[in-house]
């Protein structure tokens, strides 16, 4: 039901009741509109029913008492909450729920305590690569403010950089999503993180 998936996203509750490990972004989705997870209901309802069982967790050891979720969700969890700053343009504003909400381009681009929680001091400025190795790079002003809006936009939909680069590992999926996005919205999220305190990269 439609209600199940927006518990799900805004409230990291599942149909039975228990809390989701915060792999599934909720903290970034609780922010979601709520016509927004209706259309994504409506859609995911169009796809075909797959069978099959989802990859055992690989979960740090306080995760694995899905009980404790409900205090790392006390200690770190904003229900409807979300870090969007607004400043009334449009198009900046359109990039906040983008890169906050929808987009959770800070799951990636951050650094996490020993909890699994992002610290506020790295939010965009980098970390290790939740996936593996590598370093995820900071994408505040101090390392992209010299990019154009512009610029960022073509990173998003080629994956090229202005350094000529070519982004690389989880980056590739996230570009081929966002490359179905209209240019319009490549170029607010493109606005909003050239908007968002400068940040250094912090050492691992
Ligand atoms: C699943 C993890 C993940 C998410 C989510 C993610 N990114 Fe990235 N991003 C990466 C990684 C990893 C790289 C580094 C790729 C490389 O250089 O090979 C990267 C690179 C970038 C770069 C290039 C920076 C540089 O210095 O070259 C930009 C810009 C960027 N991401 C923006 C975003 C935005 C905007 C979002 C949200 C819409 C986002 N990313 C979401 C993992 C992620």
């Amino acid at each position: 039901m439609a209600a199940d998936l927006a518990n799900a996203l805004i409230s990291g509750v599942s149909p039975a009741g228990e809390h989701y490990y915060p792999a599934l972004p909720y903290p970034n989705y609780t922010g979601m509109r709520i016509e927004d997870v209706r259309d994504l209901y409506a859609y995911l309802q169009t796809l075909p029913a797959i069978s099959g069982r989802p990859p055992p967790h690989d979960l740090p050891l306080l995760f694995r008492i899905r009980r404790l979720l409900g205090l790392w969700k006390l200690l770190f969890f904003d229900a409807g909450g979300s870090e969007a700053r607004l400043n009334g343009d449009p198009v900046h504003d359109r990039g906040a729920y983008l890169v906050e909400v929808l987009g959770h381009c800070d799951d990636c681009h951050s650094t996490r305590n020993s909890l699994g929680a992002i610290k506020p001091s790295t939010r965009f400025a980098g970390g290790p690569d939740p996936e593996g190795t590598g370093f995820v790079p900071n994408i505040t002003p101090s390392r992209i403010g010299q990019w154009s809006e512009t610029e960022i936009a073509e990173i998003l939909m080629s994956g090229r950089t202005p350094e000529h680069r070519r982004v690389g590992s989880s980056m590739v999926d996230v570009v081929s999503n966002i490359t179905q996005l209209p240019q319009s919205d490549r170029l607010a999220i493109a606005r909003y993180i050239k908007s968002l305190p400068a940040r250094p990269t912090p050492h691992p």
